[in-house]
Order: structure tokens, then sequence, then C-alpha cells
């Protein structure tokens, strides 16, 4: 007696589409991982009561990216010396297709990004989300303000007009009176005995490369640990105070902190 064949059923159409739409993707986790983490990332649990306050680090990480996609148009057209500096930045700003738009962004876009770093640095500091266990990420964030503040400080220079010269000889005499190491840091921002070409070398070397890349980097971290440690609740949350609406404590279940966070010495998180 013989045996059918199984019959393989054919894909639908719309199947058959999807798999080739998928397949960079499945291609891309099989070797990697990173889709699988990008969901994780996206997908991950969050206090029930997260609101708009929790935004704010979101908003602070956009206006990074802005000023850091809008600073390399920049940088196309922008020339690092004392002759030809003003004149370049005239030149993007009268001249250049859409340069008026994408050096006004990086203008206003500077302040921006301060004004939300102290935004969202005022909303972790009002609810207590710098206590144990994320001290480490309050320093990170400490060190970015101060990072963030330099590359405003650097960059004023760049245009090169009477403002950007004097703010900064203003600047540079403001270090110097600093004890100890005032003198060392006023000689290493100028790079001479006054501002000219080295002064303009350094700081855009710092204003490009060192001072972003170094941000870049720490928000790495920063974004890390707040996966790493979840977000904090607000102060008048009842997850905060450990209640649960409707639900029995917590049943100790699920990885720590990733839903809620943990208070210091408590088993799970209570
Ligand atoms: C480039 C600047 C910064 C970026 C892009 C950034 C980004 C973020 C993001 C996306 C979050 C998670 C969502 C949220 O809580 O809003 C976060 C959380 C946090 N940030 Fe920042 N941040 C920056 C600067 C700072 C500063 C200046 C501080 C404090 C000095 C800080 C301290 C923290 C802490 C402690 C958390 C955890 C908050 C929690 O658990 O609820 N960050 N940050």
């Amino acid at each position: 007696m013989s045996v059918a064949a199984p019959s393989r059923k054919k894909p639908s159409r719309s199947q058959q589409i999807a798999n080739v739409a998928l397949y960079p993707l499945d291609w891309l986790e099989e070797r990697s991982g990173l889709v699988g983490g990008v969901r994780y990332f996206l997908f991950r649990k969050v206090p029930r009561d997260t609101s708009w306050f929790h935004t704010l680090g979101s908003a602070t990480l956009t206006a990074f990216l802005v000023q850091a996609i809008t600073g390399v148009v920049l940088a196309f057209y922008y020339k690092p010396d004392p002759e030809s500096a003003y004149e370049s930045v005239q030149f993007i700003t009268n001249d250049l297709t859409l340069g008026w738009l994408v050096r006004g962004m990086h203008k206003w876009g500077a302040s921006v990004f301060i004004i939300l770093m102290f935004f969202h640095m005022a909303r972790v500091f009002l609810f207590g989300a710098y206590k144990y266990p994320r001290e480490l990420n309050w320093i990170i964030g400490v060190l970015l303000l101060a990072l963030g503040m330099l590359e405003g400080f650097t960059g004023y220079l760049l245009p090169w007009d009477q403002t950007a010269y004097w703010a900064t000889v203003v600047g540079i005499n403001l270090n110097g009176t600093a004890p100890v190491l005032g003198p060392f840091l006023a000689q290493f921002l100028s790079g001479g005995a006054e501002i000219g070409q080295d002064t303009l070398s350094k700081f855009y070397a710092l204003h490009m490369l060192a001072i972003p890349g170094a941000i870049f980097a720490l928000i790495g971290l920063h974004l890390y640990l707040v996966i790493r440690l979840g977000v904090t609740s607000p102060p008048w949350s009842e997850e905060a105070a450990g209640r649960h609406r409707g639900e029995a404590r917590d049943s100790g279940r699920g990885r720590r902190g990733l839903v809620r966070p943990g208070g210091r010495g408590s088993a799970n998180g209570d």
C-alpha cells in the first residue's frame, strides 16, 4: 500500500512578501542579536505611572542629536582659521542654500539643549531618582552637564566676531583666576600669549571632536544604566510607595529594577 507524500502548503502571497521584507532583519538578528536588543529597548517595562516628565531625558537626547547633525553640516563649510572663519560663517548665513536655517538651528539649539538638560536634571532631583541605586547615573549626568556647557563655551569663539573674541577673553581670564590649576587651564585654552590661530584650532578640535565624542560615550553609558535600572516612579505614585492598585504585593517574580525600582536594603524593590 502506497503512502501519500505529505503535502507542503504553499505560503500565501502576503506571507511570501512578509518573508522577503523580513529577510534582512532575520539575517541581521541571526548574526548579531541586534534586532532582539532593539526590541528589548523599545518594549521594556516601565512603571505604569510614567508621565510626560519622563520624556525630558529623550528630549535632551533629541536636542543633542540635532546639534550633532547640524554641526556636521556647518563643518562642511566652516574654515577654522582667523583669516577666513568670519567670512565662512557669513557665507553659510547669507549665501549657502538653507545655510541660515542650519546655522540658526545649531545656534539656538545649543540653548535648547542646555535648558532641557537643566529641566531633565530638575525632574530627576525632584523625583529623588538620583538615590540608590542610581547615584552613578547622576554622576554621569553631572559630567554630561559640564561637557555640555564646555561645548557651548568652545563653540562661542568659532564665528570669530567681536562678541565671540571678547567673550572668550573673559572666559579664559575667569578660568585663570581659579586656585592652583587656573593659570595652567588659561594657558592651555589660549594656547599662547594671546587669543589667535592656536586658540581657534584648539577650540575647534575640542568643539568638533573631543567633547562631542565624550558626550556620545557618556550618553551610551547613561542610557545603558537607565535600561538596566529602570526609571523611577513619581514620588506621589502608589508604586513609589510600594503599593499596587488592585494587586497583591510584589510576587517577587521578574528581574528587579526593570519593572520597578528597588529601595536600599529591600529584597524585591518594596
Ligand atoms: C546629554 C544630556 C543627557 C541626556 C541625553 C540624558 C538622557 C536621559 C534619558 C533618555 C533618561 C531616561 C528617561 C528620563 O528619565 O527622562 C535619563 C535618565 C536619567 N538621567 Fe539623564 N540625560 C542627560 C543629562 C543628565 C543630567 C545632567 C543628569 C543629572 C545631573 C541626569 C541624570 C539622570 C538620572 C539619575 C536618570 C535616571 C532617572 C530615573 O531613574 O528616573 N541626566 N537621562
